[in-house]
């Protein structure tokens, strides 16, 4: 089975999480975008949700398969969020923001009851910091704001380089937000929870791809089978 078919399997288990009337966090990624393609068979079939995207890009799938959409504005809660990740360690923290959508992401996933986070099981680490972590900023004062952070990160025992996200087509890659996003390349990160606290007291970081005490559960995907993990 190759990566895509485990993803699509990770999200066709965490669907099984879905009932009538849910008001749903749809996630960004290649892994959620399995999710919002099979939740738009189950609408199609009579299912009644509505869901918030994460991402312009998922709010075009969305529409694309049928799912209804909402905003946090018109509605108070969601009863359940589903996204990827891109490293996940056993106390459930994260890093997110591959895809760039990590502001959105976090918004949606506080506001939510439950967070599933769906992904192959290559994903599922001893220590986060392999997949360079996401920062997102404001252009304005960015090399004073890149200062803060390597104190930030000198204070949480990790250092590592750092590169603004370039689009494929060379450009600065810019947030749905209008932001920029820095990534950085830490290799290992001891205390995460720390390392989340000192990054958003920054004030040119907008938001960061730490997700600490958001995700309920994990469902992994791989070679043997589904491991679905709570929290
Ligand atoms: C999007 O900004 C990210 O947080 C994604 O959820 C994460 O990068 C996982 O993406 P894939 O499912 O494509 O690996």
């Amino acid at each position: 089975m190759n990566m895509d078919q485990l993803k699509r399997q990770a999200a066709a288990r965490a669907l099984e999480e879905v009932r009538d009337g849910m008001q749903l966090g749809l996630g960004t990624g290649s892994t959620a975008k399995h999710f919002v393609e099979l939740l738009g068979e189950r609408v199609a079939a009579g299912l009644k949700v509505i869901g918030v995207p994460t991402s312009e890009t998922t709010r075009l799938d969305a529409e694309r398969c049928g799912v209804k959409l909402t905003t946090l504005d018109e509605i108070d809660h969601l009863d359940l969020t589903v996204d990827g990740a891109d490293e996940i360690d056993p106390e459930f923290n994260l890093i997110k923001g591959g895809g760039g959508a990590l502001l959105r992401e976090k918004i949606v996933a506080a506001a939510s009851d439950r967070m599933i986070v769906i992904a192959d099981d290559s994903k599922w680490v001893p220590t986060l910091g392999k997949f360079p972590l996401p920062v997102e900023v404001i252009p304005f004062g960015l090399g004073a704001t890149r200062r803060a952070i390597e104190t930030a990160f000198a204070e949480c025992g990790v250092s590592g380089q750092m590169a603004v996200r370039k689009a494929k087509d060379g450009h600065v890659f810019v947030t749905d937000g209008g932001h920029w996003i820095v990534d950085a390349q830490l290799g290992s990160i001891v205390d995460p929870p720390a390392l989340a606290k000192a990054l958003s007291a920054i004030p040119g970081v907008v938001e960061h791809g730490l997700f600490i005490g958001l995700a309920s559960s994990a469902v992994l995907a791989g070679g043997e089978g589904i491991r679905v993990i709570e929290r």
